[in-house]
């Protein structure tokens, strides 16, 4: 009996623990010209978690999406499309920009009537871009990829993080790589869509 005790306390004690010792602070990206150059171009968005209930809501609604950051004629400015499948429908939204402030790593995505700021988080992988949110008191993570699909290697980092903030599982959502909206479709008129198709991969 008291065997078996001691092996379940040891045995809990380990979960207890087990958590905690994977946890690394989410450390900002240093952004450089280079770091400026690597961002741009095709991401897909793979998945975000947050505490706020209206990007809860937001993201829930977030089938799947890809957008493409574009170099704008304003220094540290990105110019962005994102094309995205809402619930059954394909949107896409031109009218964002990104601007980047490389002190503190801060990129703020400015819609028409909204922005919101996040902190560019290093990640192990070269090949995702992880973005931490901050909303007042609110937390929230996401991650994109050059990829259609993450590694395991990158959703877990993506998971430990997550769990690490604090957030829970039913406030993270994942996208779908299938059913990605075209993005032709809603670019009739070519006039941009020619010269933004395929910008420059950093
Ligand atoms: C970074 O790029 C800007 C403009 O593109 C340029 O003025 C500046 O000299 C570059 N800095 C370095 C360290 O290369
Ligand atoms: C980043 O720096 C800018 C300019 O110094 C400041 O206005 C902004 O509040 C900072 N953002 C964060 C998240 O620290
Ligand atoms: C486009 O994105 C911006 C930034 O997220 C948002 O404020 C705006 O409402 C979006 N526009 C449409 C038409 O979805
Ligand atoms: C921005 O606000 C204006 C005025 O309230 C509204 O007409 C417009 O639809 C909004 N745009 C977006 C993208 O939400
Ligand atoms: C993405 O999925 C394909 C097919 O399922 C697989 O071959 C490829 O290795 C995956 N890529 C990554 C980065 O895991
Ligand atoms: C944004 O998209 C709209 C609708 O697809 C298109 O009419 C407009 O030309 C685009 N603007 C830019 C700057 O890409």
């Amino acid at each position: 009996m008291a065997l078996a005790f001691i092996a379940i306390i040891l045995g809990l004690a380990h979960l207890l623990t087990a958590k905690p010792l994977d946890c690394e602070p989410l450390v900002p990206e240093t952004i450089d010209n280079t770091t400026m150059t690597k961002l741009l171009g095709k991401w897909f968005y793979h998945a975000g978690a947050s505490q706020h209930p209206r990007t809860i809501q937001e993201l829930e609604l977030i089938k799947n999406a890809y957008y493409f950051l574009y170099p704008s004629s304003h220094q540290d400015t990105f110019l962005v499309t994102e094309v995205m499948r809402l619930k059954d429908n394909c949107v896409v939204n031109n009218s964002s920009y990104i601007s980047v402030i490389r002190d503190n790593s801060t990129m703020t995505l400015h819609g028409p009537n909204e922005s919101s700021v996040a902190q560019l988080i290093k990640s192990s992988s070269g090949d995702t871009m992880t973005l931490y949110h901050i909303d007042g008191t609110h937390r929230g993570l996401s991650v994109s990829a050059r990829a259609q699909n993450l590694s395991t290697e990158q959703l877990e980092e993506f998971k430990t993080q997550v769990a690490c903030l604090g957030l829970k599982e039913e406030e993270t959502f994942y996208a779908s790589d299938k059913d990605l909206c075209p993005m032709e479709e809603e670019r009739d008129d070519k006039k941009h869509s020619v010269e933004v198709v395929e910008p420059p991969l950093g």
